[in-house]
Order: structure tokens, then sequence, then C-alpha cells
């Protein structure tokens, strides 16, 4: 079993979508049960009273678009504990890699990447946040999480 968090600022756009195209992604491989996909924020920017927002409409209407329902998934922040829980830890810019390092310490076993280190263009996933653009960011989650199987299945984490 592999477990993979994936990691932004507020856990309710770039982050859920990353969770949510890549469980469609093992789904569609028939490796569902190989893994474990869950994804947090750096902040409690979108917590209130200990219960998290849902994922943000224009990124809940653009994996719609795409046929992926992000139904019941609530923002958390990430736990100390989530280090060792997870075999990867997934960020989605050098913003929240350094807020990790920051909140967890030295990344002693090596789990803490940039999602689009697994393409050729390495990069921050463009951030809807401040663009805007929903489909720009779908359409970078996705190169990163094609990768990012790709190179799962190479090293044989599962
Ligand atoms: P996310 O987007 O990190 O992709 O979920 C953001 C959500 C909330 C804020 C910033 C980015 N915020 O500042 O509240």
């Amino acid at each position: 079993m592999t477990k993979i968090m994936f990691v932004c600022h507020g856990n309710i756009c770039r982050s859920p979508m990353a969770e949510f195209v890549l469980k469609d992604m093992v789904e569609k491989a028939g490796l569902s049960d190989e893994f474990f996909i869950s994804s947090c924020a750096t902040s409690t920017e979108e917590i209130y009273g200990g219960v998290g927002n849902h994922v943000y409409p224009p990124a809940r209407r653009e994996l719609a678009k795409h046929g992926l329902s992000c139904d019941g998934k609530r923002a958390v922040q990430i736990k100390p504990s989530d280090y060792d829980k997870y075999d990867l830890l997934v960020a989605m810019d050098s913003n929240n890699i350094r807020n990790l390092s920051r909140m967890l310490g030295e990344d002693k076993q090596n789990k803490i990447k940039k999602l689009m280190s697994f393409t050729d263009r390495g990069g921050d996933v463009a951030d809807p946040w401040y663009t805007g653009d929903f489909e720009l960011t779908y359409r970078d989650i996705v190169d990163g999480c094609k990768g990012l199987l790709e190179y799962l299945m190479k090293n044989s984490i599962t």
C-alpha cells in the first residue's frame, strides 16, 4: 500500500484537485487497492472551529467538467504524525515546501516532493487563487499526477 498526501496552502483548491485526479487515475489503472490518497493544508485558513470548508466551488466545477466528484471532502491541516503515516508528501509549490519544512523539521526520509518535479518542466502548479484559471491548474495537476504515477510504478513503491 502506497500512501500519498497532497499538500497546498488551504486544501480547498490545488491539493484536493490532485487528490481526486490521482484517485481517478489509479482506479482506471485497477490499482485502487494499492493506494491510500489524501490531501491537506499547511494553514488553518479554511478551517473554522475545527471544521474544514468544502472544496472551493470553481475547483469543484473544474473536477466535475472531467467527471470527477469531490463530495464530502473538507479542508484539514497537516499533522506532524502525517510524516510517518505517508510515503510521500506531494506539495504544489515552493511556499508549501517551506511551510512543511518549518512544521515537520528535516525531511530525513526524503518524502517531501513537488508535484511538478514529476514532469519535464518542473516548477509550481499554477495557483488558481491568484490566476483565477482553474483549467490551467487542472492541466498542471494531470501532468504532475501522470508523472507521479509513472515514478511510483517504476520505483515499485507499491
Ligand atoms: P489552495 O488555495 O492552497 O490551492 O487550497 C488557497 C486557498 C485559500 C487561500 C489561499 C490559497 N487563502 O489565502 O485563504
